[in-house]
């Protein structure tokens, strides 16, 4: 995980590399460093344990001659998040950060020792510092130095170098982890995520793995780390827009975030309807072929419920049977899926290392790898034959929300894109899909939060809260249930609905909270009398769903009328919503919750 920020340019770069630091702080934040030219030939190094706010403390009043710099946020992999384990990491006139994992640093680390070399860190990155050091006392060139350096080096990095002897240059190169560079006329960034620069620029360029970028007073050049080839540099505007890397009037992202959802579900079919918004168009599907046998999806997290929501949608709507993995899991098994079965990779950040590991064994074994993510650009798009994408914008709340929304819609849209055009469940579900962000919009703009304030207390008040469902229920019991757990570190698990009876039920007893989505139409008579078992055995049960469903029971929390799907949206907009009130009645920190990062970039 990590964030790396690098900075070349006529500004003060303290302030640069700060605040870039800030945008970067969803990837990790147990401690933060920067690297500066403090006068010339002299490089200054600041590093705090700790959140972002202590290295900001540090250097209050210090600024930076215009040149390079460096910054970097940790999540902790190798070694404690202590001060000395902060970034950048030192060795004689070479300064560097690092995110990935270097899997021979082991061996690396005794050769360097017996060659002389003196740790102060216990990290994995103080190697590549001594290896560049190393390279670049034989040739004095930083580049060279750089590929020379990582020849006998295994695992993942991204990293940004800079030099004592070398005011104003900047190396960088990547394998396995995310960086992109960014260009503002004649100023250069390199980072692990756009966001860290997108109030500077939009120009953009992912930097292809294994080429070092230099960047220098004379500009930037692209080389390959192995055989020196010249590439060239191909920036790209990217849409974003940097207000919404903003926390505008919001008090956390997350809220933010949440309320974005009807704008990611909008954007996200932009461009993807006919005119009439009778039609459903994926050209990137299109040219796959034929509809496939079977699908797969591959995913972690909140991805992995958007795709069993995903699941239960396209089975309903055309023949193509679904199967479900967790990343993690399905890496290590034989694939015994039918021939032309598509592996759909499902990431919010493109950047889940076991996702990009399970295509990766997809790809391999054979099958049509897809990947489907919210950031244009990263790894899992360089990686597959067929790309998809989201539009929810950046998303910097660890906890996922708008892009989940983004998510389902486009599994939805799949589901269409799959099914029989004509057929009347197409037609309905499509129309339930379009008239989806307004409904939405219109659910949140008129949001009751006293409700939600009531409940989310009633959350805190209870020892233990399970998420109940059926369905398209249970997705959203289990998205509802790691909601809370990752902001509010309260117990709380999903369970479908008919395997209460199986075990969980024995948690039943008074002051056990109980909540219930109850959007699937289908299955909300036996979802109703699992909610009677709970209660007759003393648990309280809190439904969510839509107020005019059923004459037996009128919801906790109400949602609007809705044929079909959508109650998916505004079901998930209020767990998104509970969890988040209950985590600022806790007072935990909503966007950057403790032990979490926003991209697992390590497996
Ligand atoms: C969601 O709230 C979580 N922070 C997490 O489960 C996340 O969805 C998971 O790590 C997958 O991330 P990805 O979508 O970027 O692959």
């Amino acid at each position: 995980m990590c964030g790396i920020i690098g900075y070349t340019g006529p500004r003060e770069p303290v302030g640069v590399v700060l605040e870039a630091l800030s945008r970067l702080e969803y990837r990790g934040y147990d401690s933060s460093g920067i690297a500066f030219f403090r006068d010339k030939g002299e490089v200054a190094v600041a590093r705090a344990s700790g959140k972002l706010s202590r290295l900001v403390e540090a250097l209050e009043g210090i600024s930076g001659l215009a040149g390079s710099a460096i910054g970097h946020i940790r999540w902790a992999t190798h070694g404690a998040p202590t001060e000395e384990n902060a970034h950048p990491h030192r060795s004689g006139p070479i300064v560097l950060v690092h995110n990935g994992i270097i899997e021979n640093e082991k061996e690396l680390r005794l050769d360097l020792e017996e060659e002389g070399f003196t740790f102060t860190s216990e990290t994995d990155t103080e190697v590549l510092a001594h290896l560049v050091l190393k390279a670049f006392l034989e040739s004095g060139n930083l580049t060279d130095a750089v590929r020379k350096g990582l020849e006998k080096v295994e695992g993942s990095y991204a990293i940004a170098v800079m030099c004592e002897a070398r005011p104003g240059e900047l190396v960088a190169v990547r394998k396995g982890a995310p960086l992109v560079l960014g260009e503002a006329g004649g100023e250069f960034f390199i980072a692990s995520d756009v966001p860290a620069f997108l109030k500077w620029t939009r120009k953009v360029m992912p930097l292809p793995p294994e080429v070092v970028a230099t960047i220098s007073p004379s500009g930037l050049t692209l080389q390959g780390s192995k055989d020196g080839r010249t590439v060239s540099p191909r920036f790209e505007e990217v849409p974003w827009d940097p207000v919404q890397a903003e926390k505008g009037a919001f008090r956390h992202y997350m809220e933010k975030e949440i309320f974005e959802g009807p704008r990611a579900i909008m954007d996200t079919l932009e461009g993807r309807l006919g005119e009439d918004n009778t039609r459903v168009f994926l050209p990137e599907l299109v040219r796959l072929g034929p509809n496939p046998p079977e699908i797969v999806f591959v995913a972690c997290g909140t991805s992995y419920h958007a795709a069993l929501l995903g699941r239960r949608m396209i089975e309903s709507l055309s023949p193509v049977s679904v199967h479900v993995e967790i990343s993690s899991e399905f890496r290590y098994r034989p694939l015994r899926y039918r021939k032309g079965a598509w592996v759909i990779g499902i990431s919010q950040s493109g950047e889940t290392a076991d996702t990009l590991g399970a295509l990766d064994l997809a790809r391999r074994e054979g099958f049509l790898t897809i990947g489907m993510t919210n950031v244009a650009g990263s790894s899992i798009t360089r990686d597959t034959e067929a790309v998809l994408l989201t539009r929810a914008g950046p998303e910097i709340g660890v906890a996922s929300t708008k892009a989940f929304m983004a998510q389902v819609t486009l599994v939805w849209l799949i589901a269409l894109y799959l099914g029989r055009r004509e057929s009347r469940e197409v037609k309905e579900s499509l129309s339930g899909l379009v008239r989806a962000p307004a409904r939405l919009e219109g659910f949140l703009g008129s949001f009751d939060s006293d409700a939600i304030s009531l409940m989310a207390r009633k959350i805190l008040d209870s020892r233990f809260v399970i998420f109940i469902g059926r369905g398209l229920d249970y997705p959203l019991a289990i998205e509802g249930a790691l909601k809370l757990k990752e902001i509010t570190y309260r117990p709380a698990d999903g369970y479908p609905g008919g395997e209460l009876k199986h075990g969980p039920i024995a948690l039943v007893e008074p002051g056990v909270l109980v909540i219930a989505p109850l959007i699937d139409p289908d299955l909300r008579p036996k979802e109703l009398s699992n909610i009677r078992e709970i209660e007759a055995r003393g648990g309280t049960v809190l439904t969510i769903g839509p107020a005019r469903a059923s004459k037996e029971f009128s919801p906790s929390f109400p949602l609007p009328d809705c044929i079909g799907w959508e109650g998916v949206f505004s079901a998930s907009s209020v767990l998104q919503l509970l969890a988040y009130h209950a985590a600022n009645l806790a007072g935990t920190d909503v966007d950057q919750p403790r032990n979490l990062a926003k991209s697992v970039t390590v497996e």
